[in-house]
């Protein structure tokens, strides 16, 4: 029997992508199910698909941004199963341009799902898992862009690297309590995805990039593969998730360009696709 059978995990952006794998993987260890997501349609079929496999899910259909529905997941989630254990803040989306061109709705939409979500995850969930007294985990997708800065991806860039932080915070904060509640930020490189559908291209130099982050995107490591090593860090209550290494020397001199006062100058983090894998 698996260790994890019988304990609540709840993932948001669970319909497709890295959250779908979450999902298959955790169903396959046993656990029981709360997936949440916008895309309603994708999500009660992912539902009921593993329903008719024997899995106890439900599906609960809520906007990341809106913290009156992040609270109606918790509440939905503590309702069917008295509590939860680990926590996926995982629902993201992408924007590409020139960060000057970038509209005003456009930032707000990404300020608003891929921090305010894992701000609302957060503030949502937080208080229950302490008050429940019990070994819990919160695992916030970030990016490796949450660790190196690229340009043509601001909105992305800086939502990501606030998460990390507030990731790092919330795990000082939750060590200073001595909880029993461990956080995992996940930095992923590319891994395969329908991500790139939330794109809006606003010009030429971002359809450039758009075609080249597709197609990365697309020959990136599975969700499966993903999904076990993000596992196998919670177990191991391991609060960095770096699942592609080559992009490490970029961070390396990104870390060395701040210590030495020197100006940062980009470089493209490249990819060997097989050790990817
Ligand atoms: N795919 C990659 O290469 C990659 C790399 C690093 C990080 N990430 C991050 O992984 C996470 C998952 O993305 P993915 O790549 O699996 O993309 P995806 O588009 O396949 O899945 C994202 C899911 O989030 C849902 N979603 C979007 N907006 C939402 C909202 N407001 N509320 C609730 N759900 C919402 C979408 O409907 C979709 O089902 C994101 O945070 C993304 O930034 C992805």
């Amino acid at each position: 029997m698996s260790s994890e059978q019988g304990r609540v995990a709840v993932i948001t952006g669970a319909a497709s992508g890295i959250g779908r794998g979450l999902v298959e993987y955790a169903a396959g260890q046993g656990l029981r199910l709360v997936l949440s997501d916008v895309d309603a349609p994708r999500l009660r079929a992912l539902c009921a698909e593993l329903q008719g496999r024997g899995a106890e899910a439900l599906a609960c259909v809520a906007d990341v941004a809106d913290p009156a529905q992040v609270e109606g997941l918790r509440d939905l989630a503590v309702a069917r199963y008295g509590g939860v254990d680990l926590l996926f803040n995982n629902a993201g989306v992408m924007q590409t341009g020139h960060c000057w061109e970038i509209s005003t709705a456009q930032w707000q939409r990404m300020l608003g799902v891929n921090l305010q979500g894992v701000i609302n995850g957060i503030r949502s969930f937080v208080p229950l898992l302490l008050a429940q007294g019990r070994p819990a985990h919160v695992v916030n997708t970030a990016s490796l862009a949450g660790l190196v800065s690229s340009p043509l991806m601001a909105p992305y860039t800086v939502t990501k690297q606030a998460v990390v932080a507030l990731s790092e915070t919330l795990h000082y904060e939750l060590a200073m309590l001595g909880a029993q509640v461990g956080v995992s930020v996940l930095c992923p490189g590319p891994v395969t995805s329908a991500i790139m559908d939330s794109n809006c291209i606003t010009g030429a130099a971002d359809a450039q990039l758009d075609a080249l982050l597709g197609s990365s995107i697309r020959e990136g490591m599975s969700p499966q593969a993903l999904a076990e090593l993000v596992f196998a860090a919670v177990e191991e209550k391991r609060f960095w998730i770096l699942p592609h290494k080559f992009f490490k020397p970029a961070l390396q001199s990104r870390l060395q360009s701040i210590l030495d006062e020197t100006n940062p100058i980009f470089q493209m983090a490249q990819e060997d696709s097989h050790a990817a894998r």
